[in-house]
């Protein structure tokens, strides 16, 4: 069986700078696969090519079994592939009902887009109940929600969430942490880009670790949440 995306020896470039060094890595559907890493090691460069907003230098990716080199933006997130990105991008001035109506632009089902919407508030009832207000008056963590909201918006066969936890209070991070789960128990199949390697580690079904634009370890979550040379790098651990 062929994994839902697939990645191989990926290689991203920012003019002269190689930010990505040919890293290669599976997403079976219903799993969760993360990738952690320090400041500056590739893992948002990896996502944005993924979604098409980045060329690769070479490498291949395949999702769903069509490659994705050279297919634009909206064509990918038609195709499935949807992403929230680091810092949210939420749009501010308009209500939480937009943002989220917003996700589903490719989409021309209306029922279907109000059933989701409503799936959204189900799972994170504060955008319910603020569904009018503008959502630059969400917290950081609302805004969080909202942004994933508006990704599952798409119906994506794949969700790709870059640094959901950043900058949360530790209730809220765990609340997101909390949905990641409900999402992945629900089928949801998801690539989650984290800092906070203890979090992503405990929920993964697979873990890469990326360090100046390679991946330089794998394994189960659960592995390398147990790795020495992980426990001593990302967990604060000596
Ligand atoms: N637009 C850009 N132009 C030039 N270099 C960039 C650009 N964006 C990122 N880089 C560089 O590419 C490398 C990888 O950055 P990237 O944002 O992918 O890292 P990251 O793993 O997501 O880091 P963080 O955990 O801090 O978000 C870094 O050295 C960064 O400085
Ligand atoms: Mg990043």
């Amino acid at each position: 069986m062929t994994a839902l995306l697939e990645v191989e020896d990926l290689r991203v470039s920012y003019g002269k700078i190689e930010a990505v060094k040919g890293i290669s890595f599976s997403v079976e559907a219903g799993q969760v696969v993360t990738l952690i890493g320090t400041n500056g090691a590739g893992k948002t460069t990896t996502l944005r090519t993924l979604s098409g907003l980045l060329k690769p230098t070479s490498g291949k990716i395949l999702f769903d079994g069509k490659p994705l080199n050279g297919v634009a933006a909206h064509k990918i997130v038609a195709l499935g592939l949807a992403h929230s990105p680091e810092g949210r991008h939420i749009f501010p001035r308009l209500t939480i009902a937009e943002n989220l109506q917003l996700g589903a632009f490719l989409r021309k089902d209306k029922d279907g887009i109000e059933k989701d919407i409503q799936r959204a508030y189900d799972l994170f009832p504060i955008l319910g109940e603020r569904r009018k207000q503008a959502a630059g008056t969400l917290s950081g963590g609302e805004q969080q929600m909202l942004a994933m909201g508006r990704a599952l918006m798409s119906q994506p066969k794949l969700l790709m969430l870059d640094e959901p936890s950043m900058g949360l209070s530790p209730i809220m991070m765990q609340k997101i942490m909390a949905t990641i789960s409900e999402l992945k128990s629900q089928g949801t199949t998801i690539l989650l880009v984290e800092q906070n390697a203890q979090a992503a580690l405990s929920l993964a079904d697979q873990g890469h670790v990326m360090e100046v634009g390679n991946v330089v370890l794998s394994g189960t979550g659960q592995d390398l949440l147990h790795d020495e040379s992980v426990r001593k790098a990302y967990l604060g651990e000596d």
